[in-house]
């Protein structure tokens, strides 16, 4: 069905420029050009015109850096949310609030379309539609790179020198990026081959642990029921915390990570990462449950952790099982307030003293010093009926002349 209008996620690169193109030449209908600005750096003016010149019908730009990091990155902090062992989920959590925005700018334009950037093969094609089905089951949607018949670069920019459309004449990076305020991600191109160590001069976040300061760096920070406050003291906005943090971790070069994934369609991937404030948050995040969280609430939460990361990942950030989960993870952080220092040092960053008015530690339990709360002979029952099963099958092996 064709179109009345359509509302495109617009990067101001390449492709969605030829994205744009394309959708006016096949369907010929407005189109407006909306950009998420979720902290990647970006000459907005330049894009806005180059939206325009593109033969967008309106350039929509909207400033989602303090809900990107209070709604999305740290929830998922919260959770100590980590997928396949690595990637703390920074494209993948900026998926949802793309979409999200793009459906109230296709509400308050009236278009009854929606039309993403991402190809056939990827993770985001998924987030971006399972996120507009889950929010606007009417919108039509439209994904470019599944239909038309290009079928390599090469077609592409023909295309786009056709129709005017700037190609970059400086040679274009080998590897895909995508950035905002929590993460930058690499993939693709020269990092397609598992064994090939990244350029030194790709990571834009971080330096390199080499090139890190020779003194180490100490850093304070502070969470209520697991969400970050601030930083050394200072009370900050979500956005301007997590800004502080990328800064500091990333002159001490914290936060790399180089992994193959699994994405979910299907293909292992080789992505490398740079989240230097998220993983200051997620250790110190962990470092304060350790010292408030009952035992079997945090065991039952982490056999949930990799769940959770899942739903991220393969973009059910709006869906009932994900709301049951956040409704579980808010229960659990009731305690977690209080304060974690950090020591920075060339790449690691590892916790050196945490402290909290909510702390279920006792120093007098777990003193060697002789205490009133623990009888050390009452251990002794403990263990003969923790034991009992093991000992009942060794017996039993014997008699039947078996090995233990
Ligand atoms: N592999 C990551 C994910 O699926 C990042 C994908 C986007 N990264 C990129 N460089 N294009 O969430």
């Amino acid at each position: 069905m064709k179109p009345k209008k359509i509302v495109l996620a617009y990067s101001g690169g390449l492709d969605t420029s030829i994205i744009l193109k394309w959708l006016l030449e096949k369907y010929q209908c407005p189109v407006v050009a909306f950009c998420a600005d979720i902290g990647q750096e970006e000459d907005w003016d330049a894009v806005r015109e180059k939206g325009f010149s593109t033969g967008a019908t309106e350039v929509v730009i909207r400033d989602l850096k303090e809900e990107f990091v209070k709604d999305f990155v740290f929830p998922a902090l919260k959770a100590n949310a980590v997928y396949e062992g690595g990637y703390l989920l920074g494209t993948a959590l900026a998926r949802p609030l793309i979409a999200k925005e793009q459906i109230r700018v296709a509400q308050e334009f009236g278009a009854d379309a929606v039309a993403h950037g991402a190809t056939g093969k990827g993770n985001d094609q998924v987030r971006f539609e399972l996120t507009y089905m889950a929010l606007a089951p009417e919108l039509k949607i439209i994904a470019p790179w599944r239909e038309w018949e290009f079928r390599g670069r090469e077609d592409l920019i023909a295309f786009a020198e056709k129709h005017g459309i700037p190609v970059p004449v400086t040679k274009e990076k080998p590897y895909s990026i995508d950035a905002n305020l929590f993460h930058t991600s690499y993939e693709g191109g020269i990092l397609e081959d598992p064994w090939q160590e990244p350029p030194e001069d790709m990571f834009q976040m971080t330096v390199s642990p080499e090139k890190a300061p020779d003194k180490p760096e100490y850093l304070e920070v502070s969470f209520e029921e697991g969400v970050p406050v601030a930083v050394n003291g200072e009370t900050l906005s979500p956005a301007k915390l997590l800004a502080l943090l990328n800064e500091i971790a990333g002159r001490h070069g914290v936060g790399r990570v180089d992994m193959v994934e699994n994405r979910f369609v299907g293909i292992k991937s080789r992505g490398v990462y740079e989240t230097p404030g998220g993983t200051l948050l997620h250790l110190a995040h962990r470092a304060l449950e350790h010292l408030t969280m009952d035992r079997e609430v945090m065991h039952l939460r982490d056999s949930l952790i990799p769940r959770f990361a899942e739903l991220i990942y393969y973009g059910f950030w709006y869906s009932p099982e994900m709301e049951a989960m956040r409704a579980f993870i808010d229960e659990t952080q009731k305690n977690v307030s209080g304060t974690v220092r950090l020591k920075l040092y060339k790449g690691n960053a590892w916790v050196v003293g945490r402290k909290s008015p909510k702390s279920l530690y006792l120093k007098e339990l777990a003193t060697f010093e002789a205490d009133t709360l623990y009888d050390q002979k009452d251990a002794e029952g403990f263990i003969k009926l923790q034991g009992l099963r093991l000992k009942v099958r060794a017996l039993i092996n014997e008699k039947r002349g078996g090995s233990r």
